[in-house]
């Protein structure tokens, strides 16, 4: 039996691999979404459409928090498009699409049907997360770890010094950091490592679905915007937050006590680490990857479940 987890994302390209690679891994109970690569009705509409076309018709999808929690909304247009999800054109029979704006209410419901063992992967600004945390804290006991894609020990891909969805809301990031709640952070120091080669394309398309077909068209896109992305490869984000439920031993994690920077503007959200704190951290943070293990795993993931033909 997989294990099941809950998803909260912005797609966006790789939180919609991330979003393919899980449904065919775990056991997903459902996606809230967030403002952050788009607005927030693009990215549920986007995580609806994805869900609809890979037919996980029953799988629900609420929106969450629209804006940061102190902040105003930074996109990331310059690598998703306007739409969020650009490159793709979704079939016309599924342009229209209503979410429920639930998030909370929603969580609140499903986490209280626990006492504990939770699993929340969280591949977009943590502005929901850090919002449920604050509004719920009978329900902590239930989150068994909280698996994210973001920050960066060293470097940045929106500022020198920051990560895309630690800079949106480093307020909600800096929250959740210190929340104490164990936690898996999988950030640029990996996701830059691990790089999907340009050949992939021809891989997506000759799944022969239409889940192929779209990974092709998005991927082509994604390709030419992502700033790291090179001939040698673009790196795949918020799929290495999965990776890291299913397979942990993929990383080298390293327990630490980590801040986020909220005041310096020319340093929002970058992640501080604190030096000797007596308490070990709750926190662990992917410091090195096995890039070849991760992506033998990824690929059989995907063509078991979305190839017409299994040997792709
Ligand atoms: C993160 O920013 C977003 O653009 C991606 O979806 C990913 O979650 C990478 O910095
Ligand atoms: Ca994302």
């Amino acid at each position: 039996m997989p294990q099941s987890v809950y998803l909260d994302m912005d797609p966006g390209h790789d939180d919609v691999l991330a979003l393919l690679v899980a449904l065919a891994s775990l056991e997903v109970e459902g996606v809230t979404t967030v403002a952050g690569n788009q607005t927030v009705d693009k990215t549920g509409r986007n995580a609806r459409r994805v869900l609809d076309i890979a037919h996980y018709k029953t799988i629900s999808v609420h929106g969450g928090s629209a804006h940061p929690l102190f902040r105003p909304l930074v996109t990331a247009g310059h690598v998703h498009g306007s739409t969020g999800l650009d490159g793709y054109q979704i079939p016309a029979g599924l342009r229209h699409v209503d979410i429920a704006a639930d998030a909370q209410a929603w969580l609140a419901s499903e986490f209280s049907r626990h006492s504990s063992g939770i699993t929340w992967v969280a591949t977009g600004p943590l502005t929901n997360v850090a919002a449920f945390l604050m509004g719920h804290n009978h329900l902590i006991p239930s989150i068994a770890q909280l698996v994210i894609m973001g920050g960066a020990l060293h470097g940045g891909n929106i500022t020198a010094h920051a990560e895309f969805n630690f800079y949106v809301d480093p307020d909600a990031a800096h929250w959740v950091m210190t929340s104490g709640i164990p936690i898996r952070l999988v950030g640029l120091d990996v996701t830059h490592q691990a790089l999907l080669s340009p050949q992939a394309l021809d891989r997506f398309a000759g799944f022969g679905t239409e889940v192929g077909h779209m990974l092709h068209d998005l991927f082509a896109f994604y390709f030419e915007h992502e700033p790291h992305a090179s001939p040698q490869g673009t790196p795949v984000h918020d799929v290495l937050a999965v990776a890291a439920v299913v397979h942990p031993e993929f990383f080298i994690w390293r327990r630490l006590h980590l801040l986020v920077e909220r005041c310096r503007e020319d340093r929002r959200g970058q992640v501080i680490i604190v030096p000797e704190e007596a308490a070990p951290s709750s926190v662990e943070v992917a410091i090195d990857i096995d890039s070849e293990r991760f992506f033998k795993w990824m690929w059989e993931v995907l063509i078991s479940r979305y190839a017409a033909d299994p040997i792709v």
